[in-house]
């Protein structure tokens, strides 16, 4: 017998194989739970957002930025990628800046949340919302509630000494423009606002009475 014949037995003894094990694998795919069959294990999850306690029950897949945007109807945090290379969902989950598109919501139980909508209000904004208005820090606005997160975030980083990827002197974490661009690097603007971004951060900084400026 050939090794070609021998070959084209055992392929049509492998397919033998398969055609009696097909029914059995549509059987069980047919009895395992689908993500889409409705029937879907809803948990309990507590934040309390912008100061404010809110209880919901979620779907555990849920992501941090679905639960604020869609539950929670505060749309100011926005999507871009949905899968952290823009930034634009940027919030500040128990005063750490988070993408919250990477996040699931289940997993901040508990916990506390502040998003665009909560650092200031159209009456009273936050200095960094001012000092994005007097700057131009923005020009069609869909990165900019994610931008003014993390902005706030990293000026509280900076006085808190936590050193990035280019800080030169560990005991004195300067404020110099590769620092800053550096730290704002996650937030991309497709509008190019950077150098206004940068202008109305050292506002903020300065109007803060932080010492040792530096360019
Ligand atoms: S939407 Fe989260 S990083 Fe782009
Ligand atoms: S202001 Fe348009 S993307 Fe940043």
């Amino acid at each position: 017998m050939s090794s070609d014949s021998l070959t084209r037995r055992s392929l049509l003894q492998g397919s033998a194989v398969i055609a009696t094990a097909a029914p059995t694998l549509s059987a069980a795919s047919a009895t395992a739970p689908s993500p889409n069959s409705g029937a879907k294990a809803m948990m309990p999850v507590e934040l309390t957002v912008n100061g404010r306690e809110v209880h919901l029950q979620l779907d555990p897949r849920t992501s941090l930025l679905d639960a604020l945007r869609e539950h929670l109807h505060l749309t100011g945090t926005k999507k871009g990628c949905d899968h952290g290379q823009c930034g634009a969902c940027t919030v500040i989950v128990e005063g750490r800046r988070i993408n919250s598109c990477l996040t699931l919501a289940v997993m901040h139980d508990g916990e506390t949340v502040t998003t665009i909508e909560g650092l200031g209000t159209p009456e009273a904004l936050h200095p960094m919302q001012k000092a994005f208005i007097v700057h131009d820090g923005y020009q069609c606005g869909y990165c900019t509630p994610g931008q003014i997160c993390s902005a706030v975030s990293v000026l509280e980083e900076i006085a808190a000494g936590i050193p990035s990827h280019v800080t030169q002197d560990l005991d004195d974490v300067a404020l110099s423009d590769a620092e800053l661009r550096e730290r704002m690097s996650g937030n991309i603007c497709r509008c190019a606002a950077y150098p206004n971004i940068i202008a109305a951060m050292r506002d903020v900084y300065g109007q803060s009475g932080a010492k040792g400026e530096k360019a």
